[in-house]
């Protein structure tokens, strides 16, 4: 409700209470005028001159009267309105402020659960793992623990001979560790960007896992799948080292480079793929992941999709290939 809107409320709030006092006042006042006018003894035209005169001041000082009382009335209603919606406005406030300290504290406790299953994947990882060197951050850019546990799963039921991650870092490094285990396979990673490559091979180095891993630095080029083109890891000159692939890692390229960027993945890949194989896709929490699964089931038939509610989310999806 405006000011305004009060103003005009408080107007027409009590507009005739005053009135019965106001004529009440000037009655009696012009009845005494009158009863001393009288008293007088004045001759009748002085006395009705004088009368009417005494009536004219008093008409005069009942409507000063009356506006006074009604201005004072008006103030009083306007306050006492204005206070009421003060205090309305502030209770919405304190509402508005309780609403969003419970929507803080709602995330904060969401975020704690989540932290804590991320710790209970970590202890997983170090306990599966022999490492021989400390990893290097999970979450942020690179996978997060559950998602790495994920990983360590797969490749221990699996025991795939080959993998191929499209992108690398962390992940490398967990499949070189599951693969150094079991005693056979390889990992061949595609990363567009030299740095990271650099990057990754370090790591991979660093933890002696050489044998094991290998980091392509693979640059974006233009690929065309069905009139859309998008910019994906030039893989003509790896042709020979990307088959078959028995389990399939995509978490590049990045998904803010382009619309479903990590949509070709299997388009490319596919007949690369073993008759009986795995794919992993991270992120799936994102609409963009969700959306290139969907695409994929139409386009491949068959592929059987398992979603899991990990951090990012993620797709496990099994492709067995008819002959
Ligand atoms: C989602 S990340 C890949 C994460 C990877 N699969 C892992 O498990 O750590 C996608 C891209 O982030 C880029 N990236 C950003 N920061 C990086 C860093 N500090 N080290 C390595 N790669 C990084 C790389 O180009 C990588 O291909």
């Amino acid at each position: 409700m405006s000011l305004e809107t009060l103003s005009i409320k408080a107007q027409s709030i009590e507009k005739s209470a005053s009135m019965p006092r106001t004529l009440w006042l000037c009655g009696t006042l012009q009845v005494a005028v009158l009863a001393i006018l009288w008293s007088l003894g004045l001759p009748q035209p002085e006395l009705i001159l004088s009368a009417l005169l005494s009536m004219l001041v008093i008409l005069a000082i009942a409507i000063q009267l009356e506006s006074y009382y009604r201005t004072q009335s008006n103030v009083a209603n306007l306050l006492q309105l204005t206070h009421r919606l003060i205090h309305r406005q502030d209770e919405q406030i304190t509402r508005q402020q309780d609403e969003q300290i419970l929507a803080l504290l709602q995330q904060n406790s969401a975020q704690r659960r989540q932290d804590y299953r991320q710790i209970e994947s970590l202890f997983s990882v170090f306990a599966l793992l022999k490492l021989s060197h400390p990893l290097p951050s999970m979450r942020e850019w690179a996978i997060s623990p559950d998602m790495a546990a994920l990983i360590i799963a797969l490749v221990h039921e699996r025991k795939p001979k080959r993998v191929v991650e499209v992108s690398s870092g962390i992940s490398t490094l967990m499949v070189a560790y599951c693969l150094q285990q079991i005693g056979e396979g390889s990992v061949v990673s595609l990363e567009h960007e030299a740095q990271f490559a650099d990057a990754s091979r370090e790591q991979v180095g660093r933890h002696g896992l050489q044998n094991i891993a290998k980091v392509i630095h693979a640059p974006l080029v233009p690929v065309t799948i069905a009139d859309q083109t998008w910019q994906w890891y030039d893989i003509a000159p790896h042709q020979a080292i990307l088959h078959p692939i028995d389990l399939l890692i995509i978490d590049g390229p990045p998904g803010d480079l382009q619309h479903q960027s990590r949509y070709p993945a299997l388009p490319q890949l596919f007949d690369a793929l073993s008759a009986d194989a795995m794919v992993v896709l991270d992120d799936g929490d994102r609409a963009d992941e969700q959306a290139i699964v969907a695409r994929w089931q139409q386009e491949f038939p068959g592929i059987q999709v398992q979603r899991i509610a990990n951090e990012k989310g993620a797709f496990v999806l099994h492709v067995r290939k008819v002959s």
